[in-house]
């Protein structure tokens, strides 16, 4: 029997919302390539601010405390949006290996994904855990013990919330549809935490 330790959880749900409505708000706020020029983001950081998104950031809100605080057993504190963003992938783009510094929690909402390789969100970790990073022979068998990199299947409508230090990216969309989702960072206020040598008050 292989007991696996340490596992990495990932929140997933799927949101009965009028994505066609949501959508239209982003042809209103500008749009900007940073430097990576992998694909475009908008510039505005508070998008499930606007007064369309607020089911969906209600929703998302829910969700995660759910996850968070019911099922992963944190202590409960107020939980906040502190940043939302589109993320718009055309013909090629892709979305690089990274974590979301400065935040708990972080998660996407899929609005418009077009049909066919459209690109995969995918999860993934650098270090090994089944043997050292000097000593590595190939695995013929390949399953969830040892693997790197987990891929998900996300039609519109998919919620995903994770650990905002977990390692994830999209692959490139191979369409010539477009593909956009919602992004979005979590942070809590409150006691974090009592004890003398952790103590720490967020407000
Ligand atoms: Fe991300």
């Amino acid at each position: 029997m292989i007991v696996n330790i340490f596992p990495t959880p990932v929140y997933e749900e799927h949101l009965e919302l009028d994505n066609t409505a949501l959508i239209q708000s982003l042809n209103s706020v500008p749009q900007v390539r940073y430097n990576s020029n992998n694909s475009p983001t908008t510039t505005a950081r508070s998008i499930l601010e606007f007064e369309e998104f607020s089911e969906l950031k209600k929703q998302i809100v829910s969700h995660s405390k759910k996850f968070i605080f019911d099922e992963l057993g944190f202590c409960p504190l107020e939980l906040y949006v502190t940043s939302s963003w589109y993320n718009i992938h055309h013909k090629d783009d892709f979305s690089q290996p990274h974590q979301h510094p400065n935040s708990f929690y972080s998660g996407v909402y899929y609005l418009e994904i077009p049909e066919g390789d459209s690109g995969t969100f995918y999860f993934m970790k650098f270090h090994n855990t089944v043997c050292s990073e000097s000593f590595a022979p190939d695995i013929m068998i390949p399953s969830p013990t040892t693997s790197q990199k987990v891929n998900f299947h996300t039609p519109p409508g998919t919620l995903l919330i994770f650990p905002s230090h977990v390692w994830h990216g999209v692959t490139p969309n191979n369409t010539n549809g477009r593909r956009v989702t919602i992004a979005f960072n979590l942070h809590v206020r409150g006691l974090v935490s009592g004890l003398n040598t952790k103590y720490l008050e967020l407000r």
